[in-house]
């Protein structure tokens, strides 16, 4: 019977005994079985019947034996494994091909890589690049590698972007953690555009806001959907500029209804989170996530009424009850770990998320209904955001403040906060709340726009 320690045995025991075992086990779990189980091969193995096992019909078989021939670095078998890199047919075993060209790091390698450089298959791309790679700083590697910035596959330039041509960092902008004061629990009263103007690069660590609804409320006006797209697209190109380096931007939003006018016409449906996604790609927002708010469906409006009576088919509308929380990253060649990685021990103990954390991306929660402002974020929902999205100490952003849960949460869980609403009914309505319960125990700052103007001078 095959075992794992059989296998080992024979492996070291004596040479061309793998052989037969070989030429006896022809089925190709058995085959699989033999040669995943080789492990590290001794000096003088003798791998002269491998390249016969990559015409067998299984291509878990070719993986192996790829894989095995790549373990005995030994130069000879590179035309095997070129032939094999550029004519399998099956993705995974030309990919573990061009890496063992890569591992062998020698110079006739080296030119087999670049070859493989013009496959059209961008993953073996990728994996010939990563051989090249270990030969950055050579003339002819770097000269067949810096063209392929304008490959027209995206994994490709970004690699040969991170490479050779991402921008060095100014030593002089503010450390990662780090906020300025004049920001740190302030709500301002002005247009949120204007308003981030004012703000230095990389001023705030996270952003989390829901926009207005298009014309679905009274206080979101705006001349076309195109015009409104625009206006957003403005919104969010700030606030990519004043986030810091690989932080978060989430934004909470879902498709609105404009009512018919009449019975002769019918209503209009907008995608907004679909339609502003493009725009966010665009100015270099990297798309992590999308999670679903799911609200009961007693809380939303009843749009299957009719349907239910008659039940004809094309009139079917759902009750919708789910929004958007769409979850981007400002772009950068540096790894999250690299962002954790700034800040001091206490604090990731001291953020780190306690026990009954949401493990999907659906997030059932009830809607929060307030008698003064008619679309507030329930407090759960900014809860989950700011925890799983910052770290404490860390400036949190709502760039459409309405009644200020954001910052109101932020502050609970020891963030700090900035708030920008335009409208002053909502401005007042949250300094009405100072006085009760919302900004308690710290001094907020309202503030009209030439009173922020003058405190960032
Ligand atoms: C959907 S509500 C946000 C509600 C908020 N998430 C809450 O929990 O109360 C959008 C808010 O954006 C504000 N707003 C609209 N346009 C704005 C602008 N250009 N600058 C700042 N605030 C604006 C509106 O007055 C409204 O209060």
């Amino acid at each position: 019977m095959l075992t794992k320690e059989y296998i080992k045995d024979l492996k070291n025991n004596s040479n061309g005994t793998i052989r037969q075992l070989v030429k006896d086990n022809r089925n190709s779990g058995s085959l699989t079985y033999i040669l995943e189980n080789l492990g590290q091969l001794p000096k003088n193995f003798d791998g002269s019947f491998l390249p016969d096992l990559l015409d067998h019909k299984n291509s878990m078989v070719r993986l192996w034996t790829i894989k095995t021939i790549g373990k005995l670095g030994n130069e000879e078998y590179l035309p095997i494994l070129k032939q094999t890199a550029l004519n399998d047919n099956d993705t995974n075993v030309r990919r573990e091909a061009v890496s063992s060209i890569g591992r062998l790091r020698s110079k006739k390698g080296q030119n087999i890589l670049t070859e493989i450089l013009q496959d059209n298959d961008p993953k073996i791309v990728c994996q010939a690049i990563r051989g090249l790679l270990v030969f950055k700083g050579d003339s002819k590697v770097d000269e067949s590698l810096k063209p392929l910035l304008n490959h027209e596959n995206e994994m490709v330039r970004t690699i040969i972007y991170k490479e050779y041509f991402a921008e060095q960092k100014d030593k002089n902008v503010q450390p990662h953690t780090e906020s300025y004061d004049y920001l740190k629990n302030v709500v301002v009263n002005a247009d949120t555009i204007e308003t981030m103007k004012l703000l230095k690069d990389e001023s705030i660590h996270l952003t989390f806001t829901s926009p207005p609804y298009y014309n679905a409320r009274d206080y979101s006006i705006y001349p076309s959907y195109k015009a409104y797209l625009e206006f957003l697209a403005d919104v969010f190109r700030e606030v990519h500029r004043i986030t810091k380096e690989g932080r978060f931007l989430i934004v909470n939003t879902s498709p609105i209804i404009i009512p018919r006018i009449s019975r002769s016409h019918s209503s209009k449906r907008y995608p907004i989170p679909f339609d502003i996604h493009p725009y966010l790609m665009e100015m270099g927002w990297e798309f992590i996530d999308d999670i679903v708010w799911m609200k009961p469906e007693a809380s939303v409006k009843n749009r299957i009424g009719g349907f239910q009576q008659h039940r004809k088919p094309l009139s079917y509308k759902p009750n919708s009850v789910t929004e958007y929380l769409m979850v981007y990253r400002k772009s950068t060649e540096k790894l999250l770990d690299w962002n954790i990685r700034q800040y001091n021990c206490q604090t990731v103990q001291d953020s780190k998320v306690l026990e009954g954390y949401e493990t999907t991306n659906v997030w059932k929660i009830d809607p929060c209904f307030d008698k003064v402002h008619s679309a507030v974020f329930p407090v759960e929902l900014c809860k989950r955001v700011i925890q799983y999205y910052s770290y404490k100490g860390d400036l949190v952003f709502d760039p459409f403040g309405g009644s200020g849960t954001m910052g109101k949460t932020a502050k609970s869980l020891g963030r700090y906060f900035f708030l920008t609403e335009k409208d002053e009914k909502y401005f007042d309505y949250m300094k009405s709340k100072k006085s009760n319960d919302m900004f308690e125990k710290i001094e907020t700052k309202f503030l009209y726009l030439d009173e922020f103007k003058k405190k960032i001078k």
